[in-house]
């Protein structure tokens, strides 16, 4: 196993600024890439979330390398109020799954190989993709394929599961795989430069782990965490996740907001935004970390209020 590479590394040190004394929430411990910059570059303190049990057990590891200089919370951002610590001097959110968790195969995340179809990153909570996969309304599923996952095959696909489960559940990573390919044009099956099932392995992870709600109910929760000049970044890596960011710190930037015609005074700014547009990885990055290829950061500053 390789493990997991901070992606835009070098860019959110920049937005971040860890300074020596200054508290950091990381919001998306995973393997702990960039708690570690952030633990590295000064004498800092990290307070690390994840809900995913494997990645509380990495964690350990940094409790001992780090000893009170770090904590870890295992518990969804979603639920950030009930986080004791803070304010905090930066937060950051690196979102998605990570390669650990793409890796291990009997999280059933994964297309390759056969192992229960579980998808959860915190499997002792709401429902594996089987059983959702299993009680899915037709809309559900089709807003899953073509909105989470941007699968242009999303009718087909989600019928072949809404026929193919009225004969047998749907219950490993392979049952679904097969399913998606059975419904690939021939054309499409060998020439496509992804796996035919990645996309629509995205989508359904994504309505599991209920992946856009949280991110609309920790961001807010987040920048309340915030100390005045506090610096929030967040690194997203689909266009839904990050038009959630984009338009929150615009909100908060005192920017017009998708139809607010009102004129700029009225507007009130408690934020400055460090990226006019979101950073993504050059060249080297993609090169060297094929999942940085989508990722883009967005930083801010809360104003000092
Ligand atoms: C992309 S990885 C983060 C990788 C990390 N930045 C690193 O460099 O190692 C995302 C991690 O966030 C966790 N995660 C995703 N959504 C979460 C949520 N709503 N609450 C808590 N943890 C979450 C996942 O379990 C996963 O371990």
């Amino acid at each position: 196993m390789e493990g997991h590479v901070p992606v835009l590394a070098e860019e959110t040190l920049r937005f971040l600024e860890p300074e020596a004394g200054g508290v950091y929430l990381d919001c998306t411990f995973g393997g702990g890439g960039h708690t570690r910059l952030i633990l590295e570059a000064a004498d800092t303190t990290v307070v690390a979330l994840d809900q995913d049990p494997d990645a509380a057990r990495r964690a350990e590891a940094f409790t001992n390398e780090f000893g009170g200089r770090f904590q870890f919370r295992r518990m969804n951002f979603a639920n950030l109020e009930n986080l004791k610590e803070g304010p905090f001097d930066g937060i950051l959110f690196d979102f998605g799954v990570s390669s650990f968790q793409l890796d291990q195969t009997d999280r059933g995340f994964s297309f390759r190989g056969e192992a229960p179809l579980d998808m959860r990153m915190d499997p002792e909570s709401g429902r594996s993709a089987a059983d959702w996969l299993a009680s899915a309304s037709r809309q559900e599923l089709i807003h899953a394929l073509r909105v989470y996952g941007e699968e242009k095959n999303w009718r087909r696909i989600a019928d072949a599961i809404i026929e193919a489960r009225t004969r047998s559940p749907i219950l490993t990573t392979k049952d679904l795989s097969d399913l998606i390919l059975s419904c690939t044009p021939a054309r499409l099956r060998f020439t496509s430069k992804i796996h035919p099932a990645t996309r629509a392995f995205q989508g359904i992870r994504i309505a599991v782990n209920n992946e856009i709600e949280v991110i609309e109910l920790g961001l807010p929760a987040a920048f309340e965490r915030l100390k005045p000049n506090g610096r929030l970044c967040v690194i997203s890596f689909h266009s839904l996740e990050d038009r959630i960011a984009k338009n929150l710190f615009r909100r908060w930037a005192g920017r017009p907001e998708p139809g607010d015609n009102r004129p700029q005074d009225m507007r009130e700014t408690k934020a400055t935004l460090l990226t006019r547009r979101p950073e993504t990885a050059g060249d080297r990055e993609i090169a060297a970390n094929a999942r940085s290829r989508s990722a883009k950061l967005r930083a801010l500053r809360k104003a000092d209020i």
